[in-house]
């Protein structure tokens, strides 16, 4: 594989997964084209920008000519697709950006291979799709699709569409489903950098409801390894799941990060709960460790201890980017930002 295309590689998790393939494989060159929407950032990957073997094309993967321009030159072996919108929710206050992105962006993307003959596709995919579980139980590949929220129901028709054009078009697709990922460059808008910052800036930490929600979190680096692997080794038409293993509590992951940057709980603040907040996300990667050689490899304490350590020495990118268009849910709902 020596030339691949990613979608939305400004973002959080596309710029991470282009370092650690330019890391990774010397001969690898990228095209990253991204809409740069407020959630993606040129400073994500200010280090690289200078290299060869990477390139930069600000564009919209809903623009048919603009993405064919792109496939249409032959020389790619692969794209990742990445580029969505990806906040539970700002889905809520607004969901037609995210059935435009993450549905038509996606048809447009499969259209294009299709025509130019990509040889292969990886459909970036969340846990979100199988929806919500109670105490027990784990999420594997087989259980069915019910998701509950606008950003959630896009992913799931998004994949519905992939696994169309498998099935359909003998289409050389690849579909991944991931839990939480936390890590460096993430838009604080979502839980942890965005508790880290406000922390850090002696502000309330708004827990939405009781706090009891679960999440699965996973650094973003074993989530773009999972990728990886998928990419390489995945058998078309096949969905694998990664997650990190790391069940918490929201309140219990609030409490842990207040502990770590030396602050008191009463910063926390419980907070009107989002609408449909499924309560609870965990994944079985079996397949992922038996079929892709897969599995986690950084713990979340090291993880989280680095990810505090990155926002910390990294305010710098945290301010330029409040400096912008930014706001969450709860300011939205309640005005202004939290004091
Ligand atoms: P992000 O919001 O940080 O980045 C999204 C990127 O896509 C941005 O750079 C944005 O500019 C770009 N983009 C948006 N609309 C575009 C368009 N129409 N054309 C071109 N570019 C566009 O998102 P993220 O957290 O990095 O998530 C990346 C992908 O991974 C998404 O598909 C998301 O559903 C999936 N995912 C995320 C997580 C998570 O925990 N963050 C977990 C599982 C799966
Ligand atoms: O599971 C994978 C998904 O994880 C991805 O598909 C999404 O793109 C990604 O945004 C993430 O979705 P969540 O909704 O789980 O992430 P978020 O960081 O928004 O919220 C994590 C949990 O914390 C969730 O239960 C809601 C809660 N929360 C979130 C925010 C922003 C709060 O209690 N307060 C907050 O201010």
């Amino acid at each position: 594989m020596n030339h691949i295309v990613v979608t939305g590689g400004c973002g959080f998790i596309g710029s991470n997964f282009i370092r650690l393939m330019l890391e990774t494989y010397p001969e690898l060159s990228i095209t990253n084209i991204d809409s740069l929407t407020y959630a993606g950032n040129l400073a994500n990957l200010a280090d690289i920008q200078e290299s060869k073997r990477y390139q930069f094309q600000k564009g919209d993967i809903c623009d048919r000519p603009f993405v064919d321009s792109i496939l249409g030159k032959g020389n790619v072996d692969a794209i990742v697709h990445f580029a969505a919108e990806s906040h539970v929710d700002r889905s809520i206050l607004d969901s037609t950006p995210f059935v435009t992105t993450n549905v038509n962006g996606t048809l447009t993307l499969l259209d294009s291979c299709r025509s130019h003959e990509t040889p292969r596709y990886v459909q970036v995919s969340t846990d979100e799709v199988y929806g919500s579980l109670g105490d027990e139980g784990f999420f594997t590949e087989e259980t069915p699709l019910a998701p509950n929220s606008p950003y959630s129901a896009s992913k799931a028709a998004a994949d519905m569409l992939v696994r169309s054009y498998v099935h359909t078009f003998d289409f050389p697709a690849v579909i991944t489903r991931c839990s939480n990922n936390y890590g460096a460059y993430q838009f604080p808008e979502k839980l942890l950098p965005l508790f880290i910052s406000n922390a850090r800036n002696d502000q309330s930490l708004p827990v939405y409801g009781t706090g009891e929600n679960v999440r699965d979190w996973i650094h973003v680096l074993d989530h773009c390894r999972g990728i990886d692997a998928a990419l390489r080794q995945g058998k078309v038409g096949e969905v694998y799941n990664f997650g990190g293993r790391t069940e918490m509590t929201n309140i219990a992951l609030t409490r842990l990060l207040l502990k770590l940057l030396d602050k008191p709980d009463s910063l926390i603040k419980y907070v009107t709960d989002r609408p449909g907040h499924d309560q609870r996300y965990a994944i079985d990667c079996a397949k992922a460790e038996s079929e892709l050689n897969w599995s986690p490899q950084i713990s979340f304490e090291q993880g989280l201890q680095e990810t505090i350590d990155w926002y910390i020495s990294n305010e710098e990118w945290i301010k330029n980017i409040q400096s912008g268009d930014y706001m969450t849910y709860y300011d939205q709902q309640y005005g202004g930002r939290l004091a």
